[in-house]
């Protein structure tokens, strides 16, 4: 199968855009800044700075997420054999998507990417890139849904086989009142033996009290309720797994393939984890 949607036949891009409230800023968007993308409003660029100001370094961590994600799914599919994954909160398409760090190690893998931004639907074209041998598709779905996510992604994946789930800068957008904690036990629930999570996190106890001011920041300038959690926060998320090495760690120290990889400032937590 090559790539294909799970939820809706392509919407017009015009169409689609039209839905978008663009006077109100989205992390989405405000990521894809910082990432150097085009795809973001100027209520999105005047967040994106006014965080720039409280965390200079805000810029280069976002980056260095971006490694983090590339080098686990690297790890998944060459090490640990992995050939399917759930990326959700996937974000506008950027430079090293998960399909194309994926199929460059193996061409089978199968991606299912989920965001509930119209804004990246309406960019999900590059997403659906397969090699001919794999296969992606994009849901328009909420992570807060579990039930409905499994059941479209089983159009393209096999769960009887094992899945990574890729949970990569997304759960700070899960308050606590929506128990992250919960989806994950949901999410590890519905993949079989030998599946895995990955997780990166900002955190809210690494380079304070920049990131404090920027988490605040971002809090008083969008709607969207943003929770940057601790190292301790985010450990819990990983029960009944087995984190693989390093653990869980500050995203540059996760398996860095070079100095430049190691010297990045991102204040984000991440580790990889397999179900036994
Ligand atoms: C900061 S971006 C991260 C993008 C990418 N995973 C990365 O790390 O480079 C977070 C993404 O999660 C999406 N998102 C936030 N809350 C969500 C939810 N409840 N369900 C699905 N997607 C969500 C946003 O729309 C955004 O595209």
């Amino acid at each position: 199968m090559s790539s294909g949607w799970l939820s809706a036949p392509l919407p017009e891009r015009g169409g689609q855009l039209s839905e978008i409230d663009t006077s109100v800023p989205h992390i989405a968007r405000v990521y894809d800044y910082w990432l150097g993308g085009k795809d973001n409003f100027a209520p999105d660029r005047a967040v994106a700075e006014a965080a720039m100001r409280e965390d200079p370094n805000v810029v280069e961590g976002v980056r260095g997420n971006r490694a983090f994600l590339a080098r686990a799914v690297r790890h998944l599919v060459g090490q640990a054999g992995v050939r399917q994954f759930l990326d959700i909160g996937t974000g506008i398409p950027a430079a090293n998507n998960t399909h194309e760090v994926a199929q460059d190690v193996a061409r089978e893998c199968r991606v299912v990417y989920v965001d509930n931004d119209p804004i990246v639907l309406a960019h999900a074209r590059a997403l659906l890139t397969s090699e001919p041998e794999g296969a992606t598709a994009y849901l328009d779905a909420d992570l807060r849904n579990v039930a409905e996510i499994v059941r479209a992604a089983a159009g393209t994946l096999d769960f009887t086989e094992p899945v990574a789930v890729m949970l990569i800068g997304i759960l700070h957008c899960i308050t606590d009142e929506d128990d992250p904690a919960g989806i994950i036990r949901q999410l590890m629930g519905a993949v079989p033996p030998g599946s895995y999570l990955a997780i990166s996190h900002p955190a809210n106890d690494i380079n304070s009290p920049g990131v404090g001011r920027l988490a605040s920041r971002l809090n008083e300038l969008m709607p969207m309720r943003l929770r940057f959690r601790s190292r301790a926060e985010v450990a819990p998320f990983f029960d009944g797994l087995e984190l693989v090495e390093p653990g869980l760690v500050r995203g540059p120290e996760w398996r860095p393939d070079s100095d430049a990889d190691l010297g990045n400032p991102a204040a984000v937590w991440a580790g990889v984890a397999r179900k036994s």
